[in-house]
């Protein structure tokens, strides 16, 4: 515990107090090339932790590279998507032997699997997989 509670009370304090911040607006145009070269490591870390923290709270898959976005959150992101609601009926007589429905919602043969859930598994980290109806 020793080195931490040297890092964080004495080596941290002085390395901040020792960092050239101006005390006015006017102060940041005065900084010379050392200056702000002495400001890239404290400001990496601090966009690091930020990051970081954003991260946390915007886990894969639910946020785009850029920022959290409405459509990232969605079911379905391409199906039908000008109803209000996607609704499909199929009659049980009509299935021959076998039929094999998605319940992924990036079939571009919808309702039927065409298995795009493969991708979206292998890319999101998933494990979704269709819905297999058979007479036997
Ligand atoms: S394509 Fe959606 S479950 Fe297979």
């Amino acid at each position: 515990m020793q080195p931490f509670a040297y890092i964080f009370k004495e080596a941290l304090p002085v390395y901040l107090t020792n960092l050239p911040i101006p005390d006015s607006l006017g102060g940041w145009f005065r900084l010379g090339f050392k200056d702000f070269l002495a400001l890239v490591p404290p400001t990496a870390a601090v966009a690091g932790l930020t990051y970081m923290s954003y991260l946390a709270f915007c886990p894969k898959g639910r946020c785009g590279a850029g920022s959290c976005d409405q459509k990232g959150n969605l079911v379905n992101p391409s199906i039908l998507k000008k109803s209000d609601k996607v609704v499909d009926s199929v009659d049980v007589e009509d299935i021959a032997e076998k039929a094999v429905f998605c319940r992924c919602w990036r079939s571009k043969n919808w309702p039927y699997c065409d298995g795009s859930h493969n991708g979206h598994n292998k890319r999101e980290g998933d494990n979704v997989g269709p819905l297999i109806i058979s007479k036997k």
